[in-house]
């Protein structure tokens, strides 16, 4: 007599199978799920570009032109998208950054601008850091022996903040992990009048070399690394401790970055805090999966999906990611 599977001694009762079987069970019991709300699509915005420029490693990307980032806020309402981070770069750089502070700087009109085109729709973040618009390329002020001074940059993120806020800026974005920015900003926009602008910590930075797309993004002129600023990766303990350090200054929402290599640390901020946790699928993460995708060697639509599922599944609440817009598409045809 044959026995169905199942019913014989020594088949298996418990069959966690049974709820993969077909599409809509599958669907029914899926735990995670990527809304477009949850995106934010981190934008790049050169001074005298009049079109858009291709960004090699980073196929897809481009740098904008004002007119074309206006266009491309206005496509990002409506894909529903949660939100943009703007990313400036100058046409010429100094020292101390001047164009950061400066109204006419190219990140502070183009934060005009971008609210101007879509008001309260969307979220529109900037990224707080020096990095853009220093001739050395660090994110801070440098003392006579090249070390990035920590208080003076904080005055100088102080006055970024002002600047951005008076451009109408809805969240910051404090990218340089000098000690005590998010304190240092969130009393000068206390002082100005600034009380609803907030604050985006990127809290857990990690110095990674997932960020090596960026540079070119972003036309770079770092020599050398962020290791005495940004995070040593063997550390996760100490993600948390900057992420409670951050919501202690006064952090609307606190951020890990990179993300990939980082869910660990995601998931250990989540556990630690009752503030929105945001993760930064970075450039890097962007550009592997795209290399290999344009070789045949990886299934593109499905590893995006994959790995901003993933990037939920850890606990992040909002994810940055250059596929937002994309991935809007293949949520909806899901
Ligand atoms: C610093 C900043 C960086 C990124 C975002 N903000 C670069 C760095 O810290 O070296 C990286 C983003 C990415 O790689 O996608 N302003």
């Amino acid at each position: 007599m044959t026995q169905q599977p199942g019913s014989a001694p020594g088949f298996p009762t418990v069959r966690p199978r049974r709820l993969r079987r077909t599409p809509a069970l599958r669907r029914l019991v899926a735990e995670t799920a990527v809304q477009p709300s949850q995106l934010v699509l981190p934008m790049f915005v050169a001074e005298g570009l009049t079109e858009p420029r291709a960004i090699s490693s980073m196929p897809g990307v481009v740098q904008h032109s004002r007119d074309s980032l206006r266009r491309a806020a206005a496509e990002a309402v409506e894909a529903g998208l949660g939100g943009v981070m703007l990313f400036g770069l100058p046409a010429t750089k100094d020292a101390v950054g001047s164009g950061a502070l400066d109204p006419q700087g190219i990140l502070n009109v183009a934060i005009t601008d971008v609210v101007a085109e879509v008001g309260d729709q969307l979220t529109v973040m900037s990224d707080l850091c020096l990095d853009e618009f220093t001739d050395h390329g660090h994110c801070g002020v440098l003392d006579p022996d090249g070390w990035v001074d920590n208080d003076r940059t904080l005055e100088i993120y102080g006055q970024m903040a002002l600047a951005q806020a008076a451009a109408g800026v809805d969240l910051v974005a404090p990218s340089g992990m000098m000690d005590g920015q998010v304190g240092a900003i969130r009393r000068a926009l206390d002082a100005e009048e600034h009380a609803g602008v907030g604050i985006l910590a990127y809290s857990a930075k990690y110095a990674s070399a997932f960020f090596g797309p960026f540079r070119e993004a972003v036309n770079s002129s770092l020599e050398g690394d962020r290791r005495t600023y940004q995070q040593d990766f063997s550390n996760g303990r100490e993600g948390v401790r900057e992420a409670l350090l951050d919501i202690e200054e006064g952090a609307d929402l606190v951020m890990v970055k990179p993300a990939l290599s980082y869910l660990d640390v995601v998931s250990a901020v989540r556990a630690a805090v009752t503030v929105p946790v945001a993760a930064y699928n970075v450039s890097g993460e962007y550009a592997m999966v795209e290399a290999a995708a344009a070789n045949g060697w990886i299934d593109r639509e499905p590893a995006i999906l994959e790995i901003l599922t993933s990037i939920r599944r850890a606990g992040a609440d909002v994810i940055l990611t250059y596929w937002a817009m994309d991935a809007v598409d293949l949520l909806r045809s899901a």
